[in-house]
């Protein structure tokens, strides 16, 4: 769907590696290009047409993220530098004063670095637990499994709405609506979700959700932390400086902004979220149930060519993502990528960040194939062709 969209696709490339970035729409290219050549202003800072021009668009930019994934106000919606920022922002600036020494937090073994080596950090810094729901035979989270790990001591259970080896889609819904009644808060990590279905935070009952702008189509260096405005209200901002202060004076007292002001401290990635807004208009355009449905297809088709060949061995097939965990017998994950790199077949190969769920998955590399809805049926025989070459091993060595 949609290639002609894109202007790397005009090159030999069959880019299965979405899970890491996606490729770049030239509308986005364009709305980022345009204001670096245009309009080229800082925000909230110019009473100059170019800089109320970069004012409006920035703002604007609030108002369609916000309807994109359902939130109630725009002022719930954060931009920060990824996922990553997102998730660090919520760990240290509201966990990091909302739990108390003994309180614990739920994660499971299959989660990013991302939503695991911060809660280690707080761990240490304010002795609290972290413990894993188990994961079950297929590497799912459950109902079950969650209601077992909850505690008394449970103040929050922070998950990937899909994870980024196994691909498995969480029934966040529904856990959410369990720690609620425990009064336990969700943050969600939606780097792997939000470019590829319909995600509505409201609905999934998310306190807290981050995601990045170029899993989905749009620039590096964006990203955005949304969370209910009451618990923004008492969310302490990691960084200090200007833009996110109303008044300070020389014996130290100050006055802050409100939300989402109050976490926006320096000058922002100006390009990133025009190109975001420009890419999240586009994604809207196409639809997020198409773009769904046409990667389950890829998903199905690929594990049926997948399975003409004995050597392949699929670690996730019960998951509903366009993310395949494969290997190949014999073959280290990371020379099964470089020799699809010689058919221009752009995989990834290696833990993926999910260092802990080689425990539960028992191989410590896999080779990532991952879908967009840019793929095709086609790019997928060429695959299963370069895969069933007889001289697979030999050229490899
Ligand atoms: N988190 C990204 C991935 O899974 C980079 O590849």
């Amino acid at each position: 769907m949609n290639r002609e969209d894109f202007p790397i696709l005009k090159n030999e490339l069959i880019y299965f590696d979405n899970g890491a970035t996606s490729l770049k729409p030239q509308c986005m290219i364009d709305a980022v290009v345009d204001y670096y050549t245009n309009y080229t202003a800082n925000a909230h800072r110019g009473d100059y047409d170019n800089s109320l021009k970069v004012d409006a668009i920035y703002d604007y930019t609030r108002e369609i993220v916000k309807d994109f994934i359902h939130a109630e106000q725009k002022e719930e919606i954060i931009f920060t530098s990824g996922t990553t920022d997102s998730l660090n922002r919520v760990i240290f600036g509201y966990f990091g004063v909302y739990l108390k020494e003994g309180d614990e937090v739920l994660i499971t073994k299959s989660e990013h670095a991302s939503n695991v080596l911060p809660w280690f950090e707080l761990a240490d810094l304010k002795k609290i637990k972290v413990s894993y729901i188990e994961l079950d035979e297929n590497l799912h989270v459950t109902l079950e499994n969650v209601k077992a790990a909850i505690t008394p001591r449970t103040k929050v259970i922070s998950l990937a709405q899909v994870t980024n080896v196994i691909g498995d889609v969480r029934p966040i819904k529904q856990i959410s609506e369990l720690a609620h009644q425990h009064g336990i808060l969700i943050v969600v990590d939606g780097a792997q979700s939000v470019a590829h279905m319909k995600v509505d935070v409201r609905d999934m009952g998310a306190d807290f959700f981050a995601f990045s702008g170029h899993k989905m189509c749009g620039p590096t260096g964006i990203g955005i932390l949304y969370g209910r405005r009451e618990l923004l209200n008492n969310m302490r901002p990691l960084e200090f400086g200007g833009g996110m202060n109303a008044t300070f004076s020389p014996n130290g007292v100050r006055v802050y902004e409100e939300v989402p002001e109050l976490f926006e401290a320096g000058t922002q990635h100006i390009a990133g979220v025009i190109g975001l807004g420009r890419a999240i208009q586009y994604l809207s355009e196409i639809g997020m149930d198409l773009i769904h449905k046409h990667e389950l297809e890829l998903r199905k088709y690929a594990i049926r060519r997948l399975k003409e060949i004995p050597e392949i061995i699929i670690y996730n097939e019960k998951s509903e993502s366009g993310i395949l965990a494969i290997n190949y017998q014999d073959i280290f994950a990371q020379d099964l990528g470089i020799y699809l790199n010689n058919y221009h077949i752009c995989v990834r190969s290696g833990n993926h960040c999910a260092k802990i769920l080689r425990e539960d998955m028992g191989i410590k590399n896999t080779c990532r194939i991952s879908f967009y809805f840019y793929n095709t049926f086609e790019e997928i025989d060429h695959m299963i062709e370069a895969l069933k070459n007889p001289n697979i091993k030999n050229e490899i060595i």
